[in-house]
């Protein structure tokens, strides 16, 4: 069970790779585009290419290696299934994102229903095999219902995809819209990186005897919010609904920052490596500015339904925490994995390196910095509408990106 969260995860880290060349060779200058408007042919390659063909690969290259990790006796429904997943949604990703750079409506509504089936194939696996391990927790839970929400945004994807060629929706296709990205960012994304902390936490701090009730109210907080967000964006509901759905999300962070604090309290390793610390601390991030955005916006309506302020938010959610938590989590995933493989076997009959090894952890810490503070920098460039700090700090955080997933594909050497 190595070769096919493996093949996910390779092909996620060169359209990594692929993205932050893109962004260095036009200088970044498509964010500033994107900052005004997002909804261009370039502003729908470069979103799907990071959140399809990078973290959505990567998520399920996870989800393939970490399910029968949590079901213990019980392993994958279909290792089979699982290549002909691979098949359908990378053949569906690759065909989609040269239909929106080319802006072919016929490519984007023929592949986004390719990826869709890879989308439903995936969860058909996933399903099968939760479904008849019947070990329902709380991380088994969170996969399923993350599954699930993915399921939503590939329909949702799929179904605007086919508007895009039989225009038939007017408004409604908008209304699909804001749902599509509910599912994606907040259902699929949200749930997994939870229900996966709730492994990795307690894995790599060795903590043991926490409180696990949070767990619970992360997952019902959540998927409320996850709810009552994508249905008041499907039926156009008022905006206080839409606040409601934030308000939800923003107290299940509160509730689940809480409980990585209390998972850390009970630990019994000092030193998790430093990118268990960055997730941590990019978690209470996210909630001290979720919090924030929470009590703000009511006083600027306007302000927060502006394109420039919804992309702000986007990329702070999605680089901020989704893509950050997934490039420290990557440094112990991969090197995880990579060990196993390879020296699991040899333990014991002759010398091995250990698993740290295989990774310098000062230089994952120095990634992340220069990662998290080039972000910092293209937001400000966004805020006050500055093109040319716009470019100057996406390009830093494409090259820094770049450098930093080099470090984690040098493990595979080792
Ligand atoms: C099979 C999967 C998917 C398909 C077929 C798909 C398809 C689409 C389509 C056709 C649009 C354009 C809608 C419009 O502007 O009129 C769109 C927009 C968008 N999608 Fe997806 N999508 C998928 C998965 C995802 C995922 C996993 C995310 C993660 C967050 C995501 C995030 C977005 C965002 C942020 C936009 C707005 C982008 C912009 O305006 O530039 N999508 N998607």
């Amino acid at each position: 069970m190595f070769r096919l969260p493996f093949l996910f995860i390779i092909t996620g880290l060169i359209s990594f790779a692929l993205f932050q060349l893109f962004s260095l060779f036009d200088f970044a200058t498509w964010l500033a585009v994107f900052g005004e408007e997002p909804r261009y042919p370039t502003g729908w390659f470069r979103v799907h290419l990071l959140v399809l063909g990078w973290a959505t690969m990567i998520a399920m290259g996870a989800v393939y290696q970490l399910i029968p990790v949590v079901l213990q006796n019980h392993s994958l429904f279909s290792k089979n299934l699982g290549y002909v997943h691979y098949g359908f949604f990378t053949v569906g990703t690759a065909g989609l994102l040269i239909g929106f750079q080319t802006m072919q409506v016929m490519w984007i509504a023929g592949f986004a229903t390719v990826a869709f089936i890879g989308v439903l194939l995936f969860a058909i696996n996933i399903g099968v095999t939760l479904v008849r391990a019947k070990k329902w927790n709380t991380i088994t839970i969170s996969v399923a219902c993350s599954v699930t929400y993915l399921v939503l945004a590939g329909l949702s994807g799929m179904l605007m995809g086919l508007n895009f060629y039989f225009d038939q929706w007017g408004d409604f296709h908008e209304q699909l819209l804001g749902a599509h990205i509910c599912f994606a960012a907040f259902g699929w994304f949200g749930m997994l990186i939870t229900g996966f902390s709730y492994k990795m936490f307690p894995m790599f701090y060795l903590s043991h005897e926490y409180p696990e009730t949070l767990q619970k109210i992360v997952i019902a907080l959540w998927n409320a919010g996850v709810l009552v967000g994508a249905l008041s964006f499907l039926f156009n509901g008022p905006a206080w609904l839409k606040w409601s759905g934030l308000l939800l999300v923003v107290l299940a962070m509160i509730a689940y920052s809480i409980h990585l604090s209390q998972i850390v309290k009970h630990r019994h390793k000092p030193n998790p490596g430093v990118g268990m610390k960055w997730t941590l601390a990019l978690t209470h991030s996210l909630t001290v500015i979720g919090i924030s955005i929470l009590i703000l916006s009511p006083f600027m309506p306007d302000i927060m339904v502006q394109s420039q302020m919804v992309v702000i938010l986007g990329w702070l959610y999605l680089w901020g925490w989704v893509g950050l938590t997934l490039l420290s989590y990557l440094s112990k995933i991969v090197p995880f994995l990579w060990w196993t493989h390879k020296y699991g076997p040899l333990i014991g009959k002759k010398k091995i390196p250990t698993m740290s090894d295989l990774i310098n952890d000062r230089h994952v810490h120095i990634g992340l910095t220069v990662i998290v503070s080039s972000l910092f920098i293209l937001m400000v460039g966004l805020s006050w509408n500055q093109p040319w700090i716009t470019s100057i700090g996406g390009s830093v955080l494409a090259l820094s990106s770049l450098l930093y997933i080099s470090l984690i594909a040098s493990v595979f050497t080792k």
